[in-house]
Formats: C-alpha cells, sequence, structure tokens
C-alpha cells in the first residue's frame, strides 16, 4: 500500500492546467506530472518515425517498439523515448495537429495511464491532463476541473507563440470514446478567466482543503 497523495486537475486546452499544476508544486513541494506531454511525446516520435497518425494500427505497432520512460527533474515529470527526450518539439504545430488523434487510440492510453500511476509508487503528485480525476486517480478525493471562456483559452496559446487549434482539440477529446474530457465525480470546479495567476492558486487550494486536503507550505 502507498501513502502518497496524488491531486488530479484535468480541463480543455489552454484552461492553465499546467500553469496551476506547476504552481501547487512549488508551494507545497508535490511533483508535478504533465500527462499530455506523455501524449505528445508519442505523437512526436510516431511523426519522426513517418508513421501517419490517423492509421491506428501502424501508431499502435510503433508504440510496440517504443522505450518509454517516465521520471522527474527536481519537481517536474520528464518522458524519455528511446533515449531522446525531446523537448520544444513537444509543443510544435505539426504535433498540437495530431496528439487528440493519437490520445484517442485505447492500447496507447493504456500505457500512458499506467505509467502515470506508477508515479504514486514514489511520490506525492499534482497530476494534470483530461481523465486524471475519472480515469488515472478516480479514487483520490483531490480533483479539481479547471475552465475558461474559449476566447480566453484560444488568446492564451496565441500568446505563448503557438499554432493550437484549441477548439478542435477541444472537441476531439471530449467526445472520443475512451477516457474522454468530462468533470469527475467529486470534482471541484474552478473558472480561471477572471483570475490571475496568483488568485488562481489561492482559489484551488481553498478547494482542495475544502476536499480535505491538508499542505504544508514549503519554505
Ligand atoms: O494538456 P495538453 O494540451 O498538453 O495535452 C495534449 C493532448 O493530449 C490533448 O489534446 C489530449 C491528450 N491528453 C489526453 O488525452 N489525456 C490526458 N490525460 C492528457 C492529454
Amino acid at each position: 500500500m502507498n501513502h502518497h497523495i496524488a491531486i488530479a486537475i484535468d480541463g480543455p486546452a489552454a484552461s492553465g492546467k499546467s500553469t496551476l499544476a506547476r504552481e501547487l508544486s512549488k508551494r507545497f513541494g508535490l511533483t508535478m506530472v504533465s500527462s499530455g506531454e506523455m501524449y505528445r511525446a508519442v505523437t512526436w516520435k510516431v511523426l519522426e518515425l513517418g508513421v501517419d497518425p490517423k492509421n491506428p494500427s501502424a501508431v499502435i505497432a510503433a508504440l510496440d517498439g517504443m522505450d518509454l520512460e517516465c521520471g522527474v527533474d527536481g519537481r517536474v515529470s520528464t518522458i524519455t523515448v528511446d533515449g531522446e527526450r525531446p523537448g520544444a518539439e513537444l509543443r510544435s504545430e505539426a504535433v498540437n495537429r495530431s496528439v487528440s488523434t493519437v490520445a484517442a487510440i485505447p492500447e496507447v492510453r493504456h500505457r500512458l495511464v499506467d505509467l502515470q500511476r506508477s508515479y504514486l509508487g514514489f511520490t506525492d503528485v499534482v497530476m494534470e491532463g483530461r481523465d486524471i480525476g475519472t480515469v488515472v486517480f478516480p479514487d483520490t478525493p483531490f480533483k479539481i476541473y479547471i475552465d475558461a471562456d474559449a476566447d480566453v483559452r484560444a488568446n492564451r496559446r496565441v500568446e505563448m507563440g503557438e499554432v493550437d487549434a484549441v477548439h478542435d482539440r477541444d472537441r476531439e477529446d471530449s467526445s472520443r470514446k475512451t477516457a474522454p474530457l468530462k468533470i469527475a465525480e467529486g470534482a471541484a470546479i474552478l473558472d480561471t478567466s477572471k483570475h490571475t495567476i496568483e488568485s488562481g492558486v489561492d482559489a484551488a487550494v481553498s478547494l482542495l482543503e475544502g476536499q480535505g486536503l491538508e499542505l504544508r507550505k514549503q519554505p
């Protein structure tokens, strides 16, 4: 039995999940795990191999040959694919365009969910994604569903200099058969549209405390 805790943060693209997870990780000394980076890393490798992301059997065959390793660097999760740690490529236009298609393949999800769960074997985590509260850690009492107005979310990506059709990704991520994005049972809902980072994190901490979370602030 392990005694590590998991905070699950789910929500659509550019809703503020990774910002919140990063801030909670810094404030309370938890490991921040971006599950989206894992889907992005597999997608990046699929594209590198010249495999068509729309061909599930070809993606599954490529996945079978992939050596995927998850780790931690400081307080942040890492993903290594066949010995390589992709960096900025994870957020390229090509990856943005194909990641939802690859993430809809049940075999891909199965393999990555196992890796995501493995973190609890050695550390407390704040993990962000689309199915963390529903599938990866359904039993954790600490769940937040984060959202923001559609135009606010689209603008955030533009401000980051990214070409990312967030609405298309959201549609795909919410309508797929396996582990679609939805509000987990017991999740507290946080709309970040009008929040600053600081006030959004404070609001999230209050919601988590309301769910019974007791965390000690890092010095
Ligand atoms: O959080 P992100 O935008 O980096 O995620 C990229 C894509 O990965 C997202 O559009 C859908 C997929 N994803 C998923 O299906 N399940 C997760 N838990 C996290 C991400």
